[in-house]
């Protein structure tokens, strides 16, 4: 059976700041969907990560679907309505136009989705991040499909033998869908020359060569390029189909153990560790840490099973209280270096008008 995942995420408002959203407004978008998707989809999981719902869908109508899409937009306009109701901060924050207009790529939302036809058993990891963009899942991607040091299946399973293609796209050129198809291993010194720059390259998705069937979806929408200014970081979401001829579950996740600094915290403007967390987690710290969290599902004709929470384990409550520290440490010079971003990626505009008024005081001394 050929099925469709669809992940649609957006920050319709949240409880005491960018933090979370309400428990109603959860059940809001939940409901409006249980009433409107009958006949169009086969099952929903809705989650929050940070102030972002997710709503992952099981359906059978392929990628970029017009009615699926209107499904998420309209239920995500019927959350704002009670967000604007309940006063929640930042409400229909990520909803930047006004009318849905076939697809939400390019409106606000965060889409990733696959299609393929599913196997007998068929798990797969839904990961979602909070204050920080889709360049977060780089470097943990490399590692999964590329580095046996992290993958060992890479050396040890036939079925992977061949290696992965990743489809990379620039995220900066905003005419079109930019990208560059790319194979490990033989490219692999290409692949990390793109993966360094988190912000411009992105990992769009990764295919299976034994099988050619895909491996991975990422979110790779830019608000700040659909709205011209900042309305907050990009918030990714990413679909991993694993074991078998793919990683295994834990190959997957080995690289969160690192908890790599990433673009984003506090004011979408800072660099952070990114920390794994537990399902439906709240963010706190300086607006952060960067967070990401783990969904893992069985789909069996179309129907998930209720997801695993990998992130929920002792062991990383030993790589939280690192990646705390690395958070502290990053923290300490406050301003200075790499604790900001660089220039381009500053979000509010502050420091561009501040430059430009400075730039005029500035003297050539004679
Ligand atoms: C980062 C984020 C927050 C806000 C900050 C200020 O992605 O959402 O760090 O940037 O709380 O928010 P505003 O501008 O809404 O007062
Ligand atoms: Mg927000
Ligand atoms: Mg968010």
């Amino acid at each position: 059976m050929k099925i469709t995942l669809s992940i649609i995420k957006a920050d319709i408002g949240s409880v005491g700041g960018h933090i979370k959203p309400s428990q109603k407004l959860l059940e809001r978008v939940r409901e409006y969907v249980d009433n409107n998707g009958k006949g169009l989809i086969d099952d929903l999981y809705v989650s929050h990560t940070g102030d972002d719902i997710a709503l992952l869908f099981s359906h059978q109508n392929g990628t970029g679907n017009e009615d699926v899409h209107k499904l998420a937009w309209d239920a995500f306009v019927t959350g704002t309505e009670l967000a604007k109701e309940q006063g929640l901060y930042g409400a229909g924050q990520d909803l930047l136009k006004d009318a849905f207009s076939g697809n939400v790529k390019g409106m606000g939302p965060a889409v990733a989705e696959m299609e393929f036809e599913e196997r007998p058993n068929e798990p797969f990891l839904f990961f979602a991040a909070d204050k920080t963009d889709p360049g977060a899942y780089n470097l943990p991607l490399f590692l999964a499909f590329a580095d046996p040091m992290y993958c060992p299946g890479l050396m040890l399973s036939p079925s992977m033998a061949k290696g992965f293609k990743f489809t990379i796209m620039d995220v900066e050129y905003t005419e079109g869908d930019r990208i560059v198809e790319l194979n490990a291993p033989e490219d692999i010194y290409d692949i990390a020359a793109l993966l360094r720059d988190n912000e411009r390259f992105v990992v769009e998705s990764v295919h299976s060569r034994t099988t050619g069937e895909i491996a991975v979806a990422v979110s790779t929408s830019r608000l700040h390029n659909i709205a011209g200014k900042y309305t907050g970081k990009d918030d990714p979401v990413m679909l991993a189909r694993v074991q078998g001829s793919f990683p295994a579950t834990g190959e997957v996740l080995s690289a969160y153990s690192i908890g790599h600094y990433v673009a984003g915290f506090m004011r979408g403007s800072h660099t952070g560790p990114l920390m794994p967390v537990r399902i439906n987690s709240a963010v706190s710290y300086f607006d952060g840490p960067p967070i990401v969290a783990c969904h893992a599902f069985c789909v069996h004709k179309g129907n998930f099973t209720e997801p695993a929470d990998p992130f929920d384990h002792p062991f990383w409550d030993y790589v939280r209280e690192k990646v705390a520290r690395k958070a502290m440490e990053m923290r300490e010079q406050g301003f200075s270096g790499v604790a900001m971003l660089p220039y381009s990626e500053l979000e509010y505009g502050g420091i561009v008008e501040k430059m430009k008024r400075l730039d005029k005081l500035f003297k050539v001394r004679s």
